[in-house]
């Protein structure tokens, strides 16, 4: 019998022990200070992190609302709260869709959403529960991408999918900027009852240790991973590192800008 993963009893890595081992550093890890800056967190608040993921952000505030603080992470997928839960064990973590979250109202002092709010099925529903549990003098601090024009390597790659492997390959990798038009993400807000809330672009920057790695990412951790074959990755990996080595230093890692949008809104 062939030695393999099958026979040696190995299971493979989950795509959320991939997100956090690749994305969170490549992509999300930076952010989580910032938007526990935005929210203003203090030691003794009740924080709630919606769409926590594997907990990079959950975690950050948790650092912060020390010694009495309570911090509750939420996300609707079981394989990402996994991750979460064996990273950090005493944070409360719970398993629900942002629309419709298990708390009572006037719970939380902070409500963070790190790069979630362009995955939600409803997004004004998800924001008007977030302001339901959220006490009065409470802040909602949440990012989401700024619009991929303004991320010139995933402007780029959108357009070498969309050229290779047509719309719906790169409408995948399109979602994470949906919402990085202001008078989009404003009018979002708006609908939701958080009139008034204060946005700030910020800059970022996405890492990879090369084009191939950053193709991996894209393709293998994320939502195209049912789209696109290995061949065709091959073929993607060996385009990219034609058109896009003026993305990629001396030693071959990647980095470009990946701005993002801050919104915090202030419970009257
Ligand atoms: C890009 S990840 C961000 C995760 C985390 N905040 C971070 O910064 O690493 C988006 C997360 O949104 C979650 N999500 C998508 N739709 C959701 C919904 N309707 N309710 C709750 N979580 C949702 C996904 O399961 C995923 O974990």
């Amino acid at each position: 019998m062939p030695r393999n993963a099958a026979t040696t009893g190995q299971v493979t890595k989950s795509a959320a022990e991939i997100y956090d081992e690749f994305f969170v550093p490549a992509l999300f890890g930076e952010w989580a200070g910032p938007l526990c800056d935005a929210a203003g967190i203090k030691p003794g608040d009740a924080v709630l992190d919606v769409a926590c993921g594997t907990g990079a952000t959950t975690r950050e505030a948790a650092a912060r609302n020390r010694p009495n603080g309570r911090v509750a992470g939420l996300d609707r997928n079981s394989g990402m709260l996994a991750v979460a839960q064996a990273k950090a064990p005493s944070i409360e973590w719970f398993e629900s869709m942002a629309e419709d979250m298990p708390f009572d109202a006037n719970s939380f002092d902070s409500v963070l959403c790190q790069f979630g709010l362009m995955f939600f099925e409803d997004p004004v529903q998800a924001l008007q529960e977030m302001r339901r549990v959220l006490r009065p003098g409470g802040r909602i601090a949440l990012s989401v991408w700024d619009s991929a024009d303004n991320s010139p390597g995933y402007a780029e790659m959108i357009a070498l999918i969309d050229e290779m492997f047509g719309t719906v390959a790169a409408d995948a990798l399109r979602a994470p900027f949906v919402l990085g038009d202001r008078a989009a993400l404003r009018a979002v807000l708006d609908k939701a009852g958080l009139q008034g809330a204060r946005l700030a672009i910020c800059s970022g920057n996405a890492r990879f240790a090369s084009i191939r790695d950053w193709v991996r990412m894209d393709v293998r951790g994320w939502t195209l991973a049912d789209l696109i074959d290995d061949a065709g990755f091959e073929e993607l990996v060996a385009k990219a590192e034609e058109r896009m080595v003026r993305f990629a230093a001396s030693d071959g890692s990647v980095t470009f800008p990946a701005p993002a949008h801050i919104a915090v809104w202030t419970h009257p």
